[in-house]
This record gives structure tokens, C-alpha cells and sequence, in this order.
């Protein structure tokens, strides 16, 4: 595992560019075997669960050509197998070749999806959905079953909003027979970067940034090629650092998807002037305290819901925090108390005082979002913050080591020490 060793500073200039969003590269992916034919996704990110999903691309026998932030994707020699839990449970988006391959061969045996640990993560909804498609269902301990002689078009009413589920079965309703309407769908950019996708290669899907999309089933689907979208989230992550070290002004990527940040941050009092593709975020000093709930899009997102906690920790007077979409993101709140927070849990509501003073100290990426969150918090601490399972960062920040680094942070990547190397075992080593 690695670790990162941050050290706080006092100010950051310069200016940083915003990759290909992680979370629609790791459904668009999945999505190109639906194509007949061959697909070209470029501004893919350097990300490790890009890597993981084509190393199922290959296991899969898809021809994967790869060069810096392209993938050109052929399933011209593509053969339908057990997706093995090593593969899949590298991470959670594995799951959407469930939706993929159930369209396209209608049949599929995928090992149980992976994923950031914050509590149990159903994937009911997406069964569910499979199963009013006419897919037969059968979970088994080391895999999920799907067989569908023929999928059928209906309406699926989601009974909660998300954003994996609405996707699944996008894809799995795109070659079904007839039309299937999804009520209640997420409405994330991600989402739209996916029926751009699909309607390029030939798909029929209306409603796009709406609650419901309607897909009429095709028979075939063709090339396609696509441009992901840039990271809200890490363009939010950057914001809020920017607001505590700033100032920063951040490249290649679309105002409109951060809005929800921009408008609490301007609540807070925080200076921001945007264009079409640039967000410039000045220092801000005496935030107001504020009340956030994280929401589905459009509202503010779960995924920055611990990194504006770190920024709270600096605002003088009472903030909260209600995390409305996952209960059990809230490991990471004992690792900001050691390093000085003033912070109170309560059901689904961090209250924090401010400000305190962070002092670094060691901490562990509990998952993705809080590794970015340590990483802002040791930005402003007093002293130097290790990081350790700092891997999880890198599945969601394309080279967040050389990004900050480059703005004025001192930052090293490394290998975690061995635990088991003491100066005894050294010694022996030694003899
Ligand atoms: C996606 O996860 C993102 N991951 C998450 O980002 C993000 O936090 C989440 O959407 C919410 O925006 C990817 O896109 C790969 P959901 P997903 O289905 O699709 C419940 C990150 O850090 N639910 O929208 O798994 C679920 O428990 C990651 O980048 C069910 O009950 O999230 C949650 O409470 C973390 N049954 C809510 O719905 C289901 O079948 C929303 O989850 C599915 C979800």
C-alpha cells in the first residue's frame, strides 16, 4: 500500500486542470460492449480503476487499444464468461457489466462488485430492475446470475434515486424489446455522459437531465465515440482547498456541474469567478458558519460532504453536516479529531466547531473521498500528515501528488513501511 506524507503551508498559487470524471469513465467503459463494432473514449483519466476495468475488458477478449487518455475498444472477438470476484471486486462500478452484458448476450455470471467501505451498499434496486426487464435473478456466494431468453420493455419506478441503478439498467433496457421508462432516475452529469454515449451508437434514449428516461429497445449497436466529462468532484475538491490556501484557479472543467459548491461557498462569503471552462476560487477568509445536506444531483454531493467538513473545522461558529445519502460515511471523523477538529456526531448530523487548529499526524483513507479530505486537512495542519492506504486516493484523483505539488504543496508519495520491518527483523536481515 502507499502512503503520502503532506505538509501544511500556509498558501498555494497557480492553476490546475481538471481530468476525465471518474465516475462516468467507469460506466462509459462498461457501456462500449454494447457496441457491434469498435468505440473511441478519449479524455479517459489516469486512474487505477480504469485499469481495472480493462483488465475485465481483456478477460472478456475485447481488443483494447490504450494510449494516454484514450481507449479504442473492438468486440469484434468478444466472448461472454464468469467475471471472477478478483476482477470484480476491485471496485463498485464493476457492476454495471451486469446491465451491459445482460443486453447483449442475455446471460451473465459476475463475481459480487467492490467499493468504498462506508456502510452496507444494496444493490437491490438494480435486481429488482433486471428482473421487471424479464431477467431471472440468482445470487449466489461468489456470484450474481442473470438470464434473460428476452428482455422486455417496461416502467421502472425507483423507489430511492440512484445513480448505479439508474445507469444498470439504462444499459440493460437499451436492446430490449419495446420501451422501458425509468421514474425517479438520477439525474447526475455522469448519467448524461452515458445516453450521449449510447444514442452515438446507434441507442434510442429521451429524457436526458431528467427524472425520467424513456429507452426504446434497438437490435443493433454500432461505433460510438465519446469525450468524458470533467470531474465535479475533483473540481470541488480543489475549490475548497483553494478556498482554505487559494488562490487557484481551475482548468478544463464546466461551472454548471459544481454549482450546489459554488452557491454554498458564495453563502460562505467565498470569492469565485467562473467562464466557461475555468473556475478561479480566491483565499477566503472569515467564512460564514453553514448548514449543508448532502443530496442527489443537483443538490450538494455525498462525495465532498468530509472535505467541506475539513473546511468547517476553520469557519468561526457552529456548522453542520447531514449526510443524507450514505449513513455510514462518518469513519473518517475520528481521524480529523485526532488531528485537533472539535466535532460531535449525532445520527446523520456532524456538528463542528470552529475554528481549531489541525496538527498533522498519521491517518488512513478510510475511503476515496476521506483520503482527499486528510489530504486538505494536512494541507492546513501544523506540521506533517501521513496518509496511509493513500492507493484509495489514486482510484479517484488522476496524479493529485504532482497536481498539488505543483501549486505549492509539499507533498511525497511512498510505499507504506512494512509493518512487519522492525530494527530486530532488520538486524536478522542483516546476519
Ligand atoms: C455512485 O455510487 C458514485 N459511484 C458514488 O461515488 C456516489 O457517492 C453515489 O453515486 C451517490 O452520488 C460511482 O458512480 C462509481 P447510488 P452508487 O446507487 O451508484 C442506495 C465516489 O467516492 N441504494 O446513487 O453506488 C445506496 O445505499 C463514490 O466517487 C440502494 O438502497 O450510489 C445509497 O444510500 C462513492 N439500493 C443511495 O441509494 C441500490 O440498489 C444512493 O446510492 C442502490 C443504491
Amino acid at each position: 500500500m502507499k502512503q503520502i506524507i503532506i505538509n501544511g503551508t500556509n498558501t498555494i498559487s497557480g492553476e490546475i486542470a481538471i481530468s476525465g470524471a471518474k465516475n462516468s469513465v467507469v460506466a462509459l467503459i462498461p457501456a462500449a460492449i454494447l457496441s457491434d463494432s469498435l468505440v473511441k473514449i478519449t479524455n479517459v483519466p489516469k486512474l487505477s480503476d480504469c485499469d481495472s476495468l480493462e483488465q475485465i475488458l481483456l478477460d472478456l477478449n475485447c481488443d483494447v487499444i490504450r494510449n494516454k487518455d484514450t481507449f479504442v475498444i473492438s468486440t469484434m472477438n468478444m466472448q461472454n464468461k464468469f467475471i471472477s470476484n478478483e476482477l470484480s471486486q476491485k471496485l463498485r462500478a464493476s457492476y454495471y457489466f451486469m446491465g451491459s452484458l445482460l443486453a447483449k448476450y442475455n446471460h451473465v455470471e459476475i463475481g459480487m462488485p467492490g467499493g468504498c467501505d462506508f456502510g452496507t451498499r444494496p444493490i437491490d434496486l438494480h435486481l429488482k430492475g433486471f428482473e421487471q426487464l424479464g431477467a431471472k435473478v440468482t445470487v449466489l456466494d461468489d456470484r450474481i446470475i442473470l438470464d434473460a431468453p428476452q428482455l422486455n420493455g417496461t416502467t421502472i419506478n425507483l423507489e430511492k434515486v440512484s445513480v448505479g441503478a439508474t445507469i444498470n439498467l439504462l444499459l440493460a433496457a437499451t436492446k430490449a424489446n419495446g420501451i422501458t421508462t425509468i421514474n425517479n432516475a438520477a439525474c447526475e452529469p455522469e448519467i448524461d455522459n452515458v445516453i450521449d454515449f449510447l444514442n452515438n451508437m446507434g441507442a434510442k434514449i429521451s429524457g436526458k437531465g431528467t427524472s425520467t428516461l424513456q429507452i426504446t429497445g434497438v437490435k443493433k449497436l454500432g461505433t460510438s465515440q465519446i469525450a468524458v466529462i470533467p470531474d465535479r468532484i475533483e473540481t470541488g475538491t480543489y475549490m475548497i482547498l483553494a478556498t482554505l490556501l487559494g488562490d487557484l484557479k481551475i482548468t478544463n472543467t464546466n461551472p454548471i456541474y459544481v454549482k450546489s459548491i459554488c452557491d454554498i461557498l458564495k453563502q460562505m462569503g467565498v470569492n469565485i469567478e467562473y467562464s466557461a471552462n475555468e473556475i478561479i476560487v480566491h483565499k477566503s477568509f472569515n467564512n460564514k458558519p453553514i448548514n449543508i445536506e448532502t443530496n442527489p444531483y443537483p443538490g450538494f454531493p455525498t462525495d465532498l460532504g468530509q472535505i467541506i467538513a475539513v473546511l468547517m473545522t476553520q469557519i468561526n461558529g457552529q456548522s453542520t453536516l447531514t449526510e443524507n445519502i450514505y449513513n455510514g460515511r462518518t469513519k473518517y471523523l475520528v481521524h480529523l479529531s485526532n488531528m485537533g477538529a472539535d466535532i460531535n456526531l449525532k445520527d446523520n448530523v456532524t456538528t463542528i466547531n470552529g475554528p481549531t487548529k489541525l496538527i498533522g499526524t498519521t491517518v488512513e483513507a478510510t475511503d476515496l473521498r476521506a483520503g482527499a479530505a486528510f489530504l486538505v486537512a494536512g494541507a492546513i495542519a501544523e506540521g506533517s500528515t501521513t496518509i496511509n492506504k493513500a492507493d484509495l486516493i489514486l482510484r479517484g484523483y488522476e496524479n493529485i501528488v504532482e497536481k498539488l505539488d505543483k501549486i505549492g504543496i509539499n507533498i511525497i508519495i511512498q510505499d507504506e513501511l512494512d509493518k512487519n520491518l522492525t530494527p530486530e527483523s532488520v538486524k536478522k536481515k542483516k546476519l
